[in-house]
């Protein structure tokens, strides 16, 4: 396994736990003003870390690298990525819209959805896509990837950002007793 697929697929495990959380936020018996608060920090979360941060990584190198090597943009897996990327954006706005609305019932089914959706899209790319990737790509180019993995997350979120994000994964993962 490349440099770069195993920073994607460690990203991966993150927002997969994160979603657990969720699940277990949208479970507890606590008031709907707490509700509201952990929801919004979710989100954003959502937006910065899995959204702008990793889904800008495959989208921008990983992808582009792909199509590069011949694998098709169009009519295969990496047009699938992408359209499910969009879907995961439209799904997080309807769960801003909601949280603004302050309506729970609705971010409970729009968070269902999202949580869904990026389930089944993380097991393909684990097992499908990032396995050819690790085929065509040399250790060379995993390596240069990985560099540009790096200055992505700089130039997107910042170093402190980062740092802030993984600290919240740790409190919530504390706070809601979740591995
Ligand atoms: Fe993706
Ligand atoms: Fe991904």
């Amino acid at each position: 396994m490349g440099k770069a697929t195993l920073d994607l697929r460690k990203e991966h495990d993150a927002i997969l736990r994160v979603l657990k959380i969720l699940d277990k936020m949208i479970s507890d018996p606590m008031g709907d003003t707490n509700k509201l608060q952990y929801y919004s920090e979710v989100v954003y979360f959502l937006k910065v870390f899995a959204d702008k941060c990793h889904h800008g990584k495959e989208e921008t190198y990983l992808f582009e690298e792909l199509v590069n090597r011949g694998i098709p943009k169009e009519g295969g897996p990496i047009g699938v990525m992408l359209r499910e990327h969009q879907q995961g954006r439209e799904y997080i706005a309807l769960m801003d819209k909601s949280l603004e609305a302050k309506d729970l019932t609705e971010f409970n089914t729009s968070a269902a959805k999202y949580h869904d959706l990026l389930r089944q899209h993380i097991e393909k790319e684990n097992n499908v896509l990032f396995v050819m990737a690790d085929k065509v790509l040399n250790e060379a180019k995993q390596d240069e990837l990985f560099r540009k993995f790096e200055q992505h997350e700089e130039n997107v979120i910042g170093h402190g950002v980062h740092e802030k994000l993984h600290a919240m994964i740790h409190a919530w993962a504390t706070e809601f007793n979740v591995n």
